[in-house]
């Protein structure tokens, strides 16, 4: 497969619903690859030349009669290209044919309810009845010409609709949800049997197809990558080496803020073993400088913030012309920074969120749709070392989130080694796994202790492991007591300043994963 243009390629065109980024990602599952556009940033005549194979509407949040609903262009239905609408997306395809779609409350649904499909290439190989997901009050009250009915619910007459000789179908249910029983099932006779997909995506397609893209739309020009180390920016990286290689240049901002050996391992993977062009900028005192005395949490992420773009400008300055700024942003990313608005530039609380204030011709963000899991499947292709790619989430403004109180070198480097320790006791039980996060933080708290014979008067360490699925919510991790005591008692032998350490016994919520 040589070209992105040939390979199979099916469009999710999103309308702002809650499951939208599911449908892409149940789309590549069956090895079809999905891009996921916003309906008011694409055009029905760049779709059409874009190489669908099909074209999937997305629900939404919003009933179609509203006049600020997202609406599109009716043309798009006659380009000849197969269309699933899903809940939004199916009322939008019933409208766009003058069929009729009402509000009705005692016809809503919420939750799993019972289906009943009648015979249709969507519903091939499903029972007659199974259970799918629900979730709305608008339904479509009259079909349009050509439709006709295929499945039904106690409330809902029409759960689904089809015009065979035209390619269009749409369901009132959510087909991309686990709780649709069959669901993934209706999705692939979308994909094999409605738009004649053939299967072959994966992720050494996107790979490969990624490379020669970027080759292509980046000839002769000099793009600036900001590295942060992070799994986004380093597969960013090593993607676009691969495709322009001494074009790019890496601009890694080493804050003074991360963890024990961590910008030494950066510096030694992209420059030794890929070859990358990078430029390390040691910046700690600056950022030390800047953060002298401030205690409050939201004012510490935003002066690193602030003075993240500050060095970066200065050194982007020093490098002179740059036409394409790259950016490590990934599918969430997209979903974060509004409703998938290419010239927004990532604007959560990383630190990396660049200004827009800074003048680049282009930019261009070879993962942004991609989920984070797809982004290591390619980091993984791309010979990123396992622990690169698998590693932990670790917050951009770093262990200034991790030191309550006022940041000073010398608690950044208590924190430092109090760190590699608890990580380093883990890792040598084996007990990596157990956890999906794991750290130390440093309390502005002191308190009695003695060492020696001596009476001390030292810092407190928290030791904080969370077992999570997707870091919105958390449990504390049960660690076992000896690999607790192990940690403690080298702590506090290792490191004099530290008298006390204390294990964090509190989930999410109520309290956050990290300390501030
Ligand atoms: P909280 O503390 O909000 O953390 O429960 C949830 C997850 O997010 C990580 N985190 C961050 N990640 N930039 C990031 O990239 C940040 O500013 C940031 N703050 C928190 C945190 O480590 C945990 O995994």
């Amino acid at each position: 497969m040589e070209d992105m243009e040939k390979m199979d390629k099916i469009l999710v065109l999103d309308f702002g619903g809650q499951y939208n980024q599911l449908i892409a990602r149940r789309v590549r599952e069956q090895h079809v690859y999905a891009e996921i556009r916003a309906y008011n940033k694409i055009t029905v005549e760049e779709i059409a030349e874009g190489g669908y194979k099909g074209i999937i509407f997305t629900g939404g949040p919003n009933s179609v009669y509203e006049e600020v609903s997202p609406h599109f262009d009716r043309e798009v239905l006659k380009l000849g290209i197969p269309v699933l609408g899903i809940c939004y997306g199916a009322q939008l395809m019933a409208w766009m044919e003058n069929g009729s779609v009402k509000s009705a409350a005692n016809s809503s649904e919420y939750g799993k309810t019972l289906l009943a499909v009648d015979d249709c290439v969507l519903f091939r190989g499903i029972p007659h009845e199974s259970i799918c997901w629900m979730s709305h009050t608008d339904y479509i009250s009259r079909m349009p010409a050509g439709f006709r009915m295929t499945a039904y619910t106690e409330k809902c007459p029409c759960a689904a609709m089809c015009d065979e000789t035209r390619n269009l179908y749409a369901v009132q249910f959510h087909p991309e949800v686990t709780h649709t029983e069959y669901g993934r099932k209706m999705l692939r006779n979308f994909l094999f049997y409605v738009c004649g997909c053939n299967g072959e995506w994966k992720m050494d397609s996107f790979v490969e197809t990624s490379v020669t893209r970027l080759r292509r739309e980046l000839a002769g020009k000099k793009v600036l990558l900001a590295l942060s180390g992070g799994v986004d920016s380093s597969v960013a990286a090593v993607l676009l080496h691969r495709a322009v290689e001494e074009n790019l240049t890496c601009v890694f901002v080493d804050h003074g803020l991360l963890r024990k050996g961590e910008g030494d391992d950066v510096e030694q993977t992209f420059k030794d073993q890929f070859g990358i062009h990078l430029i390390r900028v040691n910046a700690q005192e600056r950022f030390l400088r800047r953060l002298q005395g401030v205690t409050e949490p939201e004012k510490k992420r935003k002066l690193i913030g602030e003075e993240f773009i500050r060095v970066f400008e200065d050194e982007a300055r020093n490098l002179g012309k740059i036409d394409v700024l790259a950016q490590g942003t990934i599918y969430p990313d997209v979903i974060e920074s509004g409703n998938g608005d290419s010239a927004v530039i990532k604007s959560h609380h990383n630190v990396g969120g660049l200004p827009d204030v800074m003048s680049f011709d282009e930019l261009t963000e070879p993962l942004r749709d991609l989920f984070k899991d797809e982004v290591r499947k390619a980091g993984e292709k791309l010979g990123i070392p396992h622990e690169l790619v698998w590693r932990q989430p670790f917050p951009g403004p770093g262990l200034a989130v991790r030191i309550t109180g006022e940041i000073t070198l010398e608690k950044l480097e208590i924190l430092r080694e109090a760190d590699a320790i608890f990580r380093q006791t883990i890792e040598e039980a084996g007990l990596q796994e157990c956890a999906n996060q794991y750290f130390a933080v440093l309390t502005d708290l002191r308190s009695v202790g003695v060492k020696g014979d001596a009476r001390t008067y030292g810092w407190t360490v928290v030791l904080r492991a969370v077992t999570t699925d997707d870091f919105m919510t958390a449990e504390w991790t049960r660690l076992p007591y000896e690999v607790l005591e192990l940690a403690s008692r080298r702590i506090t032998n290792e490191i004099k300043e530290v008298v006390r350490v204390v294990y964090d016994i509190t989930s999410k919520p109520p309290a956050t994963v990290e300390w501030e």
